[in-house]
């Protein structure tokens, strides 16, 4: 039996945590989807076409097989359903995001309850990084090559314009 996981997100845009959620991620499951949400509540910097194009060229060497990447629009947990998929992965940094992921956790029990969330923790060297701090040193032309991979700098280079 293939065990499947979406792994949601805004990705907005994407850091190298996330990228090393994927790869611990793979030691769990054998197919890991990462799903760019399309209806995110919150307002983005890049387009979800950028955003699945960065996911895509910093994932390239894994077996397609193994990871892919997309988008999705509407629930979390009729996407999950639709790519076969028995998990929810997400990562946890500090305890300061187990409320939200919490509170989600729940939701999406409640509306799917065959598909389980399942959270690693984000490995140290990515405990203070986030998309959002990542986006405001950038736009103060910060180096952020340390918190992002290459296709991601040259990116918000271009966003901000240095
Ligand atoms: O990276 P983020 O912004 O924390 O990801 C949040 C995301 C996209 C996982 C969440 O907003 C989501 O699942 N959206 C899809 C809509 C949905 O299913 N909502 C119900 C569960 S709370």
């Amino acid at each position: 039996m293939c065990k499947i996981a979406v792994y949601p997100g805004s990705f907005d845009p994407p850091t190298k945590g996330h990228l090393s959620l994927v790869e611990r991620g793979l030691f769990v499951f054998d197919k890991i989807v990462v799903a760019v949400a399309r209806n995110s509540a919150k307002a983005a910097l890049f387009s979800i076409e950028e955003r699945v194009d960065m996911l895509r060229e910093s994932l390239s060497a894994y077996d397609p097989e193994r990871v892919e990447v997309d988008s999705f629009e509407g629930l979390l947990v009729d996407y999950a359903r639709k790519k076969n998929a028995s998990a929810l992965l997400r990562g946890l940094r500090a305890t300061a995001d187990f409320e939200y992921e919490f509170q989600m956790a729940m939701v999406n029990r409640h509306l799917e309850p065959s598909v389980q969330s399942v959270f690693l923790m984000t490995d140290y060297r990515w405990l203070y990084i986030s998309s959002t701090i990542v986006k405001e040193a950038a736009s103060y032309n910060a180096d952020v090559s340390e918190m992002v991979p290459p296709v991601v700098v040259e990116r918000l280079k271009r966003k901000f314009a240095f």
